[in-house]
C-alpha cells in the first residue's frame, strides 16, 4: 500500500481523487476566529500534521477583517493553548501558557499585546492545569478572570502530577454513574474558579488566589460540577462585563447523573460573598412552566443588565428543543437578583446552540441547525412570542459567530467542500468573503460545491425528508457509480453540509462512489416532530425512511449503481446497519461498515447515559412496554449474510466494545466475510491522525473490494 503518497503524486497518478485520506488528515485545521474588541482583527489557531515527519505544527494567526490578509502572530501555539482579548483595549491579550516552571502540572497566566507577543509578562502561577479562560476588565482597572479545573471535595484544585500515588488501582462505587464517555469517575469534580489581577501591582494575582465558585452549594444526590462533562468548556460559564457577577451551569443536584439530563444556571457574586443560586431549577417559574431539562450557554448582555441561556423541557431527554430565554440581572448589597424570566421566540421550531448578544444588548444572534446546515438568526429581546426569526446565512454551516462593534458578524463556517471559511456579514445582508481554506490549502485543491446536491422525498410518516448527494470529484456524466449509503448517528443528529475529518463524504465519494446521506425520522434540524418520532421506534420509521430513500435513488438517480452499493454508519448509524443486515434491505448491499454501533439492544444497559436509552426505548429495560426487545438487531441474526466490517474501540464507554465483539463473533461463526478493527486508545470516535489514516485505509480497502471499485483485500489483518 502506498501509504505516503504525496499530494501532487495522488492527483497526477490517479487523476481521480480531489482528496485522499492523507490529504484530508494532513490539511491545516483552523479554529473559529475571535474578533478583537475594536473589530479590526481576529485571532485563530491552525494545526497541521505531517505524515512524512510524524510531527504536528501549530500557530496562532491573525486575520485582517477588512482585507482578509492572514499573518502569523508570533505567539507560540505549542506553548499557548488559549488566548482571550482584553476588553477595553485593541490588541491586549491574556493567555494560558501550558507550562509552569515552579509547579509541575500547573500552568501560567500571561498578559501582553498581540502586536508584541515576545514582550508578554507572566502575571500568575496557577498550581493546577486550569483551562477555559474568560475575562472582565473592571472599572477599578483590576482584571477579573474565570478558569476551570478538577477539584478535590474540599474545593482545592486537583493537580494529577502532585497528587499522591494510590497504593491500589481499585475503584469502588455506590451509585450508577461509574464512568462517562471515555473516563472513569473519581472523587474529583470540575469547578469554576475566579481570580483577580491587580492593576496597581502590575497585574499580579490578588493575594486571595483562586476561589472555587462552586463551594458551599448544597446537594443531596449529585455534587455540583461545572463545566458539565464530558463536552463542557468555557461556554458553560460567563462573567459579567463589569466583573461583578458570575453565571455557570451544573447538573441538577437533587437528581442522579445517569438517569437525568437536567442542569441549571447558577448566578452569584464574583467575590464569593454569597453562595451562587440556580434560578431555573425546581420551584422556579421556568420549572413551573414545564422547562425542566438541560440548560446551556449562559451569556451576559454587553450592558450587564441581562443574562441569556437555553434550556430543554424534558429532564431525561437530551434532544428536546433547546429554547432561548432571557432574565434581568441586578447586583446589589443583597447579592445577585434575577427577575423577569422570559422565553424568546418560543414557537421557533429549531434548537438554539450558539448565543451572542448584539452590542446594544437589544437582540441576540443565535445559531441553530436548519435543513442540514447551521445558520445564524437574530432574535430581539422585545419580540412577541409569535416571532419567527429570519435566516441570516445560507449554503455553508456556521460554526461560530463573533459580533463586531457595528453589529456585523464575523462568521466562521465550513461545508462539505471547505474545512474553514471566514466572512463578514454586514447588517444589510451583504457579505465580505475573507478566507476559504479550499483554494489556499494544497491538500484541498479541486474540492467544490459542484459535487453536492440534495433531494427531498416523502418519508414513512408522510413528512418531506432530506438527503444529501455527494458525487466523486471526477464525476463523468452518463457513467454510473456504486452507491455509498451512509446513515448518521444520534439518532437525533443529521447528515449536514459541514466539514468533518472523521466521516468526510467527499473522501468516500472520491474512492469512486456516489454517496447518499439520508436524514430519516429522528434527524435534527427539520422540526421537533421529526426528531421526536423515533422514540420507541428505532427499527420502524427510520428503517422505512431509509428503504424509501434507497428506492428513490434506484428509480431517480440514473448515475447511481444500486446493484453494487455499500452501507455504512456509526453509533445509531451502526445500529441501523445491523438492523438492515437482518432485514430485506440488507440484501441490496455488497458490503456493510459498522463503527461502534449497537448490536444487542438488550445489552445496552452497559452504557453510562441511561437517560438516553430510557427515553429512546420508552422506559427502563425492566419496564413493560419499553422497546429494547422489539428493536433488537440480534433477533434477526438468522438473516445476516452480507460481508461486514466491524469497528469497535476500547475506550468507548458509551457503547462497550463487547457489543462489537459479539457482532464479529456471530458473523465469523456464520462464515460471513468480516473483519474487526479495534483501537485500544480511541473512544466512540477516532481522533488520532495515524489511527484515522488506518481507519480510512482499511474501510476503503474493504468496501472497494466488495463493490468492485478496488482489487483484492490487503493482508493487513491478523489471521490464524
Ligand atoms: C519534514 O522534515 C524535513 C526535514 O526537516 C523537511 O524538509 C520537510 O519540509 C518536512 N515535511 C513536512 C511536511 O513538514
Ligand atoms: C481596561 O479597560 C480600560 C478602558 O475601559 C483600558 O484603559 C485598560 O487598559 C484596560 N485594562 C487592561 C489591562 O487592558
Ligand atoms: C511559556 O512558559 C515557559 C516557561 O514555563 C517559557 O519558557 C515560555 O517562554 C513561555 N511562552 C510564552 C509564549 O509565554
Ligand atoms: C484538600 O484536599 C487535598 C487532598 O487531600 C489536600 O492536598 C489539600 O491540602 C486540601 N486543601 C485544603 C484547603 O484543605
Ligand atoms: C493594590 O490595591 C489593593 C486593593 O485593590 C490593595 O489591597 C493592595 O495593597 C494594592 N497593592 C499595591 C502594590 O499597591
Ligand atoms: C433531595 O432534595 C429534593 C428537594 O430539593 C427532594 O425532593 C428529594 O426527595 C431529595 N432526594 C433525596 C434522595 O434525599
Ligand atoms: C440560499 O441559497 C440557495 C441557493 O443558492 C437559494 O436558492 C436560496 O434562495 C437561498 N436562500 C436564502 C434564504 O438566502
Ligand atoms: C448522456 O446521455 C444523454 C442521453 O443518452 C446524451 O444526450 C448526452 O449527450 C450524454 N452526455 C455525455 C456527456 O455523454
Ligand atoms: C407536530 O405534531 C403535533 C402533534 O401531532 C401537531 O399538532 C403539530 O402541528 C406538529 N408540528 C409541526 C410543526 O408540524
Ligand atoms: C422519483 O421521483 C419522483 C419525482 O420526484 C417521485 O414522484 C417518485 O416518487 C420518485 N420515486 C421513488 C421510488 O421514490
Ligand atoms: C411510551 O410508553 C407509554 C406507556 O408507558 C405510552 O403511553 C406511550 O405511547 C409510549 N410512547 C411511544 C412513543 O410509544
Ligand atoms: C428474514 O428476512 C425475511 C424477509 O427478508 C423475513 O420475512 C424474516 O422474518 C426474517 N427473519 C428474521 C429472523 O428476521
Amino acid at each position: 500500500m502506498a501509504r505516503f503518497l504525496g499530494i501532487a503524486a495522488a492527483l497526477v497518478a490517479t487523476g481521480a481523487y480531489a482528496i485522499t485520506p492523507e490529504q484530508l488528515l494532513s490539511a491545516p485545521r483552523r479554529s473559529t476566529a475571535t474578533p478583537n474588541p475594536s473589530g479590526d482583527i481576529a485571532l485563530f489557531s491552525v494545526t497541521e500534521y505531517s505524515f512524512e515527519n510524524q510531527t504536528r505544527a501549530a500557530a496562532w494567526q491573525l486575520l485582517d477583517l477588512k482585507t482578509g490578509a492572514i499573518t502569523d502572530s508570533g505567539l507560540s501555539a505549542s506553548e499557548v493553548d488559549e488566548v482571550v482579548w482584553l476588553p477595553g483595549t485593541d490588541t491586549g491579550i491574556l493567555y494560558i501558557n501550558g507550562t509552569n516552571e515552579d509547579v509541575p502540572g500547573g500552568v501560567t497566566l500571561w498578559i501582553g499585546d498581540i502586536k508584541k507577543p515576545s514582550e508578554s509578562k507572566l502575571v500568575a502561577s496557577l498550581d493546577a492545569p486550569f483551562t477555559g479562560l474568560r475575562v472582565a476588565n473592571t472599572s477599578s482597572g483590576n482584571i477579573h478572570f474565570l478558569v476551570n479545573a478538577l477539584a478535590y471535595e474540599n474545593g482545592t484544585a486537583y493537580n494529577a502530577e502532585l497528587a499522591p500515588k494510590p497504593r491500589h488501582s481499585g475503584r469502588l462505587y455506590e451509585n450508577i454513574y461509574t464512568r462517562h464517555w471515555d473516563t472513569w469517575l473519581t472523587k474529583q469534580r470540575y469547578a469554576v474558579f475566579g481570580g483577580s489581577l491587580l492593576a496597581n501591582a502590575s497585574y499580579g494575582l490578588a493575594g486571595t488566589g483562586l476561589r472555587n465558585l462552586l463551594q458551599g452549594i448544597e446537594y443531596n444526590v449529585t455534587k455540583p460540577e461545572s463545566p458539565v462533562q464530558p463536552f463542557g468548556g468555557s461556554t458553560d460559564y460567563d462573567i459579567s462585563p463589569d466583573g461583578s457577577t458570575v453565571a455557570f451551569l451544573s447538573k441538577a443536584t437533587h437528581l442522579n447523573k445517569a438517569e437525568f439530563t437536567a442542569s441549571y444556571i447558577y448566578v452569584g457574586p464574583f467575590d464569593g460573598s454569597k453562595v451562587p443560586v440556580a434560578f431555573n431549577g425546581p420551584e422556579s417559574e421556568a420549572s413551573a412552566g414545564g422547562h425542566k431539562g438541560a440548560s446551556g450557554n449562559p451569556k451576559f448582555s454587553p450592558d450587564g443588565s441581562k443574562l441569556s441561556y437555553f434550556q430543554l423541557d424534558g429532564d431525561y431527554y437530551e434532544s428536546d428543543r433547546a429554547k432561548l430565554y432571557v432574565v434581568d440581572i441586578s447586583t446589589g448589597v443583597g447579592g445577585v437578583s434575577v427577575s423577569n424570566w422570559k422565553p424568546l421566540a418560543p414557537n421557533f421550531d429549531r434548537s438554539v446552540s450558539g448565543i451572542n448578544w448584539a452590542p446594544d444588548s437589544k437582540s441576540l444572534f443565535v445559531t441553530a441547525e436548519d435543513y442540514a446546515i447551521v445558520r445564524a438568526f437574530n432574535i430581539p429581546v422585545a419580540s412577541e412570542a409569535s416571532f419567527v426569526p429570519e435566516r441570516l446565512t445560507n449554503v455553508t454551516s456556521v460554526t461560530d459567530i463573533g459580533v463586531l462593534p457595528d453589529s456585523s458578524l464575523l462568521v466562521s463556517a465550513t461545508s462539505i467542500w471547505t474545512s474553514r471559511d471566514f466572512y463578514v456579514l454586514k447588517a444589510d445582508g451583504t457579505q465580505n468573503a475573507l478566507f476559504s481554506a479550499t483554494g489556499v490549502d494544497a491538500q484541498l485543491a479541486g474540492l467544490g460545491s459542484h459535487t453536492y446536491e440534495e433531494f427531498f422525498y416523502t418519508g414513512s410518516l408522510g413528512i418531506e425528508l432530506n438527503a444529501l448527494i455527494i458525487k466523486p470529484s471526477n464525476f463523468v456524466e452518463n457513467k454510473t457509480y456504486p452507491l455509498a449509503y451512509i446513515i448518521h448517528g444520534g439518532p437525533q443528529g443529521s447528515n449536514a453540509n459541514a466539514w468533518s475529518t472523521r466521516w468526510n463524504p467527499q473522501l468516500w465519494a472520491d474512492q469512486g462512489y456516489v454517496v447518499v446521506e439520508p436524514n430519516p425520522s429522528g434527524s435534527t434540524g427539520f422540526g421537533q416532530n421529526l426528531t421526536d418520532s423515533i422514540q420507541a421506534n428505532w427499527g420502524s420509521y427510520p428503517y422505512e425512511d431509509i428503504v424509501l430513500g434507497w428506492e428513490y435513488i434506484k428509480e431517480n438517480l440514473s448515475f447511481v449503481d444500486t446493484d453494487n452499493g455499500i452501507l455504512a454508519g456509526a453509533s445509531y448509524g451502526g445500529y441501523m446497519t445491523n438492523w438492515i443486515q437482518g432485514h430485506a434491505l440488507g440484501r441490496e448491499f455488497k458490503a456493510i461498515v459498522t463503527h461502534d454501533g449497537v448490536f444487542n439492544t438488550e445489552a445496552i444497559y452497559g452504557t453510562e447515559e441511561l437517560w438516553f436509552v430510557n427515553h429512546d426505548f420508552n422506559g427502563t429495560i425492566y419496564e413493560e412496554g419499553s422497546t429494547y426487545k422489539k428493536w433488537n438487531p440480534f433477533n434477526h441474526i438468522a438473516n445476516f449474510s452480507t460481508p461486514q466490517f466491524v469497528v469497535h474501540n476500547t475506550l468507548d464507554y458509551r457503547l462497550p466494545e463487547s457489543d462489537g465483539l459479539a457482532l464479529f463473533n456471530v458473523l465469523q461463526s456464520k462464515g460471513i466475510p468480516s473483519r474487526f478493527l479495534n483501537f485500544p486508545d480511541e473512544n466512540h470516535q477516532v481522533f488520532g491522525v495515524e489511527n484515522a489514516l488506518f481507519w480510512n485505509t482499511e474501510i476503503f480497502n474493504w468496501i472497494n473490494h466488495y463493490s468492485g471499485v478496488g482489487g483484492a483485500l490487503d493482508d493487513e489483518a491478523i489471521g490464524v
